[in-house]
């Protein structure tokens, strides 16, 4: 038997993801040749629009957008940057955005304003005719990238044989297509934040066990909420033998989580929450569920994105919120509702950084692109890869 170590290596995403951290709390952009000095990969675009002003570029926007007229829809996701997100038809979490992309079936073009795992399932959920494009090709996600699809199938493969077939995959929505096509095959279900738990039962009245990738943090949060205990879930190494465990080990398990987390959500802590608490007696804490156990155990409500903005807006005036999750949506919130208090948990302002590389001059070059009659960045994801992830969206999309 070949037993296959390798070196542990940190996705180039997860290195970058300091890259737009800084103490000015208004997260304004700033022409693009500036923001390139971030030490961060982005995409070449033509050079006219890299020395174009925040003002000039939202005039060129709004105008290009006018002339695109009905033939094109546009998803913004919430961590997007506010001079995107004015641009957005629809906001929403990855969830309502799938769903979206799915409905919204009059529009021949898609621009999602968001990362490349979303535009990859807007593909594969979308109309054969319809394109989806993705402004910026360098707008990753840092988590999806710790699950890579050799690594994710010889897990499998050691979990089919020391398990004999009792166990559903369930990927976040949050990982490559490859990823999802492989729990379509496999008798798999993708989730998102917000429909984690009822994919959870859905996969628990079918076999034993589950495995979860790639965040370990939405699973044992996942997990724990729905009664098991933190001893019953086991963390897969992708770079150790049976994932650095026993075969008894692996058998013995109910929940085997991948290695996997999200750079922004694990800046949050609770000594933040306790500090927040301190400061202000009367302090609501809502936290993402991709932020460690305890934290999400040490705040008084959790959810995704769509969930932490309804319930901030539904609370009566002066109420007082601390937000665990990513700036630019916390900023956002904090203006629509100026009559509470609202503030991140996190002092230090940092945005995730694959989002934010969707910067407004890449909207303006797609945009102008698309009145030009062609189509850049376009996200296609191969017929039978989209075929098999489709399978593990739609279950998704059935069950909640
Ligand atoms: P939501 O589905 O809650 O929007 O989360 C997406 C995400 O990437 C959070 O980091
Ligand atoms: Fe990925 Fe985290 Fe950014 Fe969400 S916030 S897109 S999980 S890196």
């Amino acid at each position: 038997m070949v037993i296959k170590v390798r070196e542990a290596t940190i996705p180039i995403t997860e290195i970058e993801q300091s890259a737009f951290c800084q103490t000015d709390e208004e997260l304004k952009s700033k022409p693009l040749e500036e923001e390139l000095e971030a030490g961060v990969q982005w995409q070449k675009l033509p050079i006219s629009y890299l020395k174009m002003s925040p003002e000039e570029l939202d005039t060129r926007i709004f105008e290009a957008r006018q002339q695109i007229g009905e033939r094109l829809v546009v998803l913004g996701h919430h961590y997007q940057r506010n001079e995107i997100i004015k641009y957005a038809d629809f906001r929403g979490d990855s969830f309502k955005l799938s769903q979206l992309a799915a409905s919204k079936r009059d529009a021949e073009y898609i621009v999602f304003c968001g990362v490349h795992f979303m535009a990859e399932t807007a593909d594969i959920l979308s109309g054969p005719d319809q394109k989806v494009v993705l402004p910026n090709l360098t707008a990753g996600c840092s988590m999806a990238d710790m699950a890579q699809i050799d690594d994710v199938m010889d897990c499998w493969d050691d979990l089919q044989n020391v398990m004999g077939g009792d166990v559903t995959p369930i990927t976040y929505m949050n990982s490559a297509a490859s990823i999802k096509a492989l729990c379509g095959r496999n008798e798999g279900i993708v989730c998102t934040s917000s429909n984690a738990p009822a994919t959870f039962k859905w996969a628990f009245e079918r076999t034993g066990k589950v495995l979860f990738l790639p965040d370990q943090h939405l699973g044992r949060n996942t997990g724990s909420r729905l009664g098991i205990d933190t001893a019953d879930m086991l963390l897969w190494n992708p770079f150790k033998p049976m994932g650095g465990h026993t075969e008894d080990e692996v058998r013995a398990a109910k929940v085997i989580l991948w290695q996997g987390h999200c750079s922004v959500h694990t800046r949050f802590s609770v000594d933040q929450i306790e500090q927040a608490r301190s400061n202000h007696p009367d302090v609501q804490v809502v936290v993402h569920p991709e932020c460690f156990k305890e934290v999400v155990d040490a705040a008084d409500l959790n959810g995704s994105t769509e969930y932490i903005l309804k319930v901030i807006n539904e609370s009566p005036p002066g109420s007082v919120w601390a937000v665990g999750t990513e700036v630019s949506l916390v900023n956002r919130i904090a203006q629509e509702n100026p009559d509470k208090t609202i503030f991140c948990l996190d002092s230090v302002v940092c945005p995730c950084s694959t989002m934010y590389r969707i910067h407004p001059a890449y909207l303006s070059w797609v945009f102008d692109a698309l009145n030009a009659g062609v189509v850049v960045n376009q996200i296609s994801v191969d017929p039978t890869t989209a075929e098999e992830a489709r399978v593990a969206l739609n279950r998704m999309l059935n069950i909640v």
